[in-house]
């Protein structure tokens, strides 16, 4: 489900022209829209049981302050992986008892600035961080909420880039360690233990792995309890795939976060816990587009590749996972309009920077736009300015309205980040 449709022939976000947008803002450029991000996040949140259950979104996919606030607005939490998601929590309004911090490296600062703050869960993934966290608290004065987040050894999702339940994944502790390092974490001073965590991958499309993966976390919980030991609470991450083929499937994903909801139920149902719940990519993915303007043609015998003005520093993922993006063109073809297959591909310096490979769509000119659809989890936060590119733009529509919710930075701001030495001289 999202609200990027045709209209008279011209694709809109919500009821805002993507060609005015252009035209206002520039080319590239990153759409959101509020009515689908609400409405993922609203459907997501009913099916789960919040507020009996808690919902954190996952920050990583999408952390504009104006998206953060939006679903700040609607009740949301936020999983954070550092200090930094962190304050850009706070400062889009979440506050600091809505705040989970998971994470396989967390420094000393960072620990000492969430304790300080007084976020609701610390989710520990090392022994060392335990003893760390402890400290830390400890020195502060105070008890941190916290929660063990296991490995359970069930890796899922799109991609291996994308894992992390496999035992061979850095995430976590082991599975037969956990009972272990629980038992010493509930007699530590400065950790109050809570329960467990896992998150097992990303872009998970079959539940039966995140099945599994629940039913060891139930075992586990189990163990503990018979050891006397308290769990009140399950954080069962995030995860949950979404559909990149949208137009084949015009799939609302309202099908699978049900099927999902009722595989918890099963699976934990008759434990007595509150369960946390992560999505990221569910609930922005398929709110956000990139828009980008054809540069050049440029015609080979094979092939013949759209040249564009988005590439790979802009978004990452074909790159980096051979991600599907489907690309639509901002003019309506209609059925009188010839279908060609292109290459589409960005202009940095690397055969890699190529979004689409034999792609059919309708003919296309210099001086088109196109939408790279499904690009708001994990576009701009994956964004870097290689080659020395703009960070790209990033606007949010609601309704009829849309604002800039972060504009092109300047060639100036670029290069004033880097300091020549004294010693190079004049
Ligand atoms: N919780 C934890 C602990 C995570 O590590 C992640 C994602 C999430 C929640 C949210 O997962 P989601 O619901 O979005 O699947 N850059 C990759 C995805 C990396 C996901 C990393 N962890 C991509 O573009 O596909």
């Amino acid at each position: 489900m999202h609200h990027f449709q045709y209209r008279q022939g011209h694709l809109h976000a919500e009821d805002v022209a993507v060609a005015r947008i252009a035209a206002e803002v520039g080319t590239p450029v990153y759409i959101y829209s509020t009515a689908t991000i609400a409405r993922h996040y609203e459907v997501f949140a009913r099916a789960v049981g919040v507020p009996r259950h808690r919902v954190f979104y996952a920050m990583k996919a999408n952390s504009n302050q104006a998206v953060l606030a939006t679903l700040g607005a609607l009740g949301a939490g936020a999983d954070t992986v550092s200090e930094g998601e962190i304050r850009r929590a706070l400062a889009a309004g979440i506050p600091a008892d809505r705040i989970v911090f998971s994470g396989v490296g967390k420094s000393a600062q960072e620990l000492a600035f969430a304790v300080e703050r007084g976020i609701y869960q610390v989710n520990i993934e090392t022994e060392s961080e335990l003893e760390l966290l402890s400290k830390v608290a400890t020195a502060q004065g105070k008890r941190q909420n916290a929660v063990v987040r296991v490995n359970p050894d069930v890796g899922a999702g799109g991609h291996a880039k994308i894992t992390t339940g496999s035992s061979a994944n850095k995430f976590g502790v082991s599975f037969e360690a956990a009972g272990r390092i629980y038992a010493r974490a509930a007699n530590m001073p400065g950790v109050k233990m809570l329960g467990l965590a896992t998150h097992i991958g990303s872009q998970i499309l079959e539940l039966d792995d995140l099945e599994a993966a629940f039913k060891r976390m139930a075992a586990l919980t189990a163990q503990l309890r018979g050891e006397g030991l308290a769990v009140e609470r399950l954080d069962l991450g995030g995860g949950l795939g979404i559909a990149y083929e949208m137009a084949a499937a015009n799939d609302d994903g309202g099908e699978r976060i049900a099927a999902y909801a009722a595989m918890i139920e099963r699976t934990l149902g008759t434990l007595d816990v509150e369960r946390g719940f992560e999505p990221g990519r569910l609930i922005v993915g398929n709110a956000g587009i990139l828009v980008t303007e054809v540069l050049h043609q440029n015609l080979r015998p094979h092939t013949t590749f759209l040249v564009v003005d988005a590439a790979m520093n802009d978004l990452v993922r074909p790159a980096m996972y051979e991600a599907y993006h489907e690309i639509w063109p901002e003019r309506q073809a209609g059925p009188d309009v010839p279908r060609k297959t292109y290459d589409v591909v960005g202009p940095i310096c690397e055969s890699g920077d190529t979004f689409a490979t034999a792609r059919t769509l309708p003919e296309t000119r210099i001086g088109d736009l196109l939408a790279l659809m499904t690009a708001g989890a994990y576009g701009a936060t994956m964004s870097s300015t290689y080659n020395s590119r703009l960070l790209v733009p990033e606007v949010l529509v609601k309704g009829a309205e849309y604002a800039v919710v972060r504009p092109r930075t300047t060639f100036e701001d670029l290069i004033a980040l880097d300091r020549v030495p004294g010693w190079i001289g004049a």
